[in-house]
């Protein structure tokens, strides 16, 4: 069996990928920086490591030309995500965060997807976020891409459903985790069991739900008491209290 993760060679996808191979899966994923590559492959040397650029205009027939290139997949997991604190939204900024988050992960989405759909199924997988619940001052433009692929990943898993093509998608839900504390092993798990969606830690379902439905006024003036108010319900700093 086959698994390609994209954004696979730091965080999450890291420790993702490392529980296919663990299972004995032929693995390979992908990344941006070249120390990440080399890393990984020092790491997981029967796997393999390519440089792809979600964000490139030519990212769509990159991933196509990739899965051709492996002799096909049999699960592909999207976990490229760029996080930028954005407190003034400066366009700058969220432009780069639009371009891979929504635009690039929805190309390499998509180039999966069709594949799958030409090939007789798969296991499709995206890493969004739990910001994708709702906005955030913090960081608009981030918490707006995630919400756009909870969008898009039900509209393939129904588009699936109605074609009646053999195609799981996950959407796989973090908040504040690292790459310890088992995520690797609940992603995977998610994978295989073809759940529709798997928030990590799984508590964060029931808080999704109070937050989602929680009054616009009360989601204003809790603005400035989010981070305090969810602290308790944190495993890992937000990125931004975690930058030096
Ligand atoms: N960790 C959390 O608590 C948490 C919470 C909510 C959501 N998430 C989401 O989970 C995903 C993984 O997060 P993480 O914390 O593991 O982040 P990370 O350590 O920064 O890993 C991000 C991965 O995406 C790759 N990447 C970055 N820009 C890319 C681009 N333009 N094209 C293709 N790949 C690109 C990186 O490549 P390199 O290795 O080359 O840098 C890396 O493999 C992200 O989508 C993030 O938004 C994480």
């Amino acid at each position: 069996m086959k698994a390609l993760i994209i954004g696979g060679t730091s965080g999450l996808g890291r420790v993702l990928a490392a529980e296919f191979i663990a299972a004995g899966w032929e693995t390979s994923v992908t990344g941006v920086r070249d120390e990440a590559l080399q890393y990984f492959s020092a790491a997981f040397p029967a796997a393999r490591a390519v440089k792809l650029d979600v964000s490139a205009p030519d990212a769509r027939a990159a991933a196509e030309a990739l899965i051709a290139g492996l002799g096909g997949a049999d699960a592909v997991a999207v976990c490229a995500g760029l996080y930028a604190d954005d407190p003034d939204a400066d366009w700058a900024a969220e432009e780069k965060v639009i371009a891979v988050n929504a635009a690039g992960c929805a190309a390499a989405l998509n180039a999966a997807y069709s594949y799958f759909r030409k090939n007789g199924g798969g296991r499709l997988a995206c890493v969004s976020s739990i910001g994708g619940i709702r906005g955030n001052a913090r960081c608009p433009a981030y918490n707006a891409s995630k919400a756009f692929l909870f969008n898009y990943l039900e509209g393939l898993r129904q588009n699936a459903a109605l074609a009646g093509a053999d195609i799981s998608v996950t959407n796989i839900i973090p908040a504040y985790i690292g790459e310890g504390s088992g995520a690797g092993r609940k992603m995977f798990t998610a994978i295989m069991k073809k759940r529709r969606s798997a928030y990590i830690p799984g508590y964060w379902r029931l808080l999704a739900a109070v937050y989602r439905n929680l009054p616009d006024f009360l989601h204003e003036k809790l603005a400035r008491w989010h981070y305090l108010l969810l602290k308790p319900f944190m495993r890992r700093a937000p990125r931004w209290k975690a930058k030096p």
